[in-house]
């Protein structure tokens, strides 16, 4: 049997840093509201010259260290984004050739603040059926870009980033199920409404923007979190007792919370990184995994569950032995 497992993590944030007191000065918001409505305190943002391409080649070179692999290893790039440098190529193909790689098939996928739990669902299936070996998935974000700064409902709550994971070949698991889902018809709710073929004109007048009905993306999002933890756990016959770690992805600290309380599980066992990321989309699980492997928190072994919502609607996890 082949599974596969994670060997390396990294991770990159921007130095420049955005905080709530300085949000005060762009949009009618405080510190309070925001901290009480959404946990984030400050958030960072890359500089004007900094693409996701350089957050993620960043992440990536830190989480190969770690792995001991060199990048000639690599054999597959995939690149959770929803800000991709360019519209071609594929982010993943600009971060093959900043590492010097070349022949392996290199592409991003686009599943928003899922995109992650997608990338990773799809590496383990191509790491399983035996196509690839050494996997390297990235999630890199620049959504300051696509945030109206004039918009206090939602330019406060986004950050950019970047995580990476080397996932390789293991005769031990590794990841023991993924699950991902989608419902279009939600897609109202949450979205850029503006882009190449479709409402061109914002994007020439500069407005493909988030728009997001908070309050609605917000209840579906903690009753879809519920349910895929549910989904997961069943899926291998575990019980919330049987997991160390919730890296859930970052959007919310109501929502985080009330994953945890679902799953009786202490806020101590949940890695929560939003209060200083911000949401950064599907960056937001390979940071917090990385911020968590790297201060110790997250131990060989442990059993983690990645749960995650997002645009699209999109939500899916991913359960694994780390
Ligand atoms: N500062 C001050 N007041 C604000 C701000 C702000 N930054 N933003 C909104 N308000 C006001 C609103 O105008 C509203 O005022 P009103 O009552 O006078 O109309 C009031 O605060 C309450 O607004 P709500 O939207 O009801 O506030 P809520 O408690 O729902 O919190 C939030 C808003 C934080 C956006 C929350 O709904 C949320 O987290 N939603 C989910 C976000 C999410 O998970 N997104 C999914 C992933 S993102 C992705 O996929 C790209």
């Amino acid at each position: 049997m082949i599974y596969s497992k994670i060997t390396g993590t990294g991770s990159y944030l921007p130095e420049q840093v955005l905080t709530n007191t300085e949000l005060e000065k762009i949009v009618d918001t405080t510190d309070e509201w925001i901290r009480s409505r959404t946990g984030i305190e400050k958030r960072h943002v890359a500089r004007d010259d900094e693409t996701t391409c350089d957050l993620a080649e960043k992440a990536s070179r830190a989480a190969i260290e770690m792995s001991g692999k060199k990048e000639n290893d690599i054999d597959l790039i995939i690149i959770a984004t929803t800000t991709p440098d360019v519209i071609f190529p594929s982010t993943a193909c600009l971060l093959q050739q900043r590492l010097n790689i070349h022949g392996c098939p290199a592409f991003d996928i686009q599943a928003v603040c899922t995109g992650f739990v997608y990338a990773l669902h799809v590496a383990n299936l191509f790491i399983k059926n035996g196509t690839t070996k050494c996997a390297l998935i990235v999630g890199s974000e620049t959504m300051t870009r696509i945030v109206d700064w004039e918009d206090r409902n939602t330019c406060v709550l986004f950050g950019d980033g970047a995580g990476a994971i080397i996932l390789e070949e293991s005769k031990t698991p590794g990841i023991l199920s993924t699950h991902i889902h989608a419902d279009g018809a939600y897609q109202k709710l949450l979205s850029v409404p503006g882009g190449i073929s479709s409402n061109y004109n914002l994007v020439k007048s500069n407005k493909a923007f988030i728009k997001m009905q908070g309050n609605e993306v917000f209840k579906v999002a903690v009753n879809t979190l519920g349910g895929i933890v549910d989904e997961t756990l069943q899926a291998n016959s575990m019980s919330n007792t049987d997991i160390d770690w919730l890296v859930p992805h970052q959007a919310n600290t109501r929502i985080i919370s009330a994953m945890a309380k679902k799953l009786d599980m202490p806020i101590s066992r949940v890695v929560v990184t939003v209060d200083q990321h911000g949401n950064t989309s599907a960056a937001s699980i390979p940071l917090a995994l990385d911020v968590a492997v790297k201060d110790g928190r997250i131990k060989e072994n442990d059993t983690l569950l990645l749960p995650a919502f997002g645009g699209g609607f999109t939500w899916g996890s991913a359960l694994l032995k780390y």
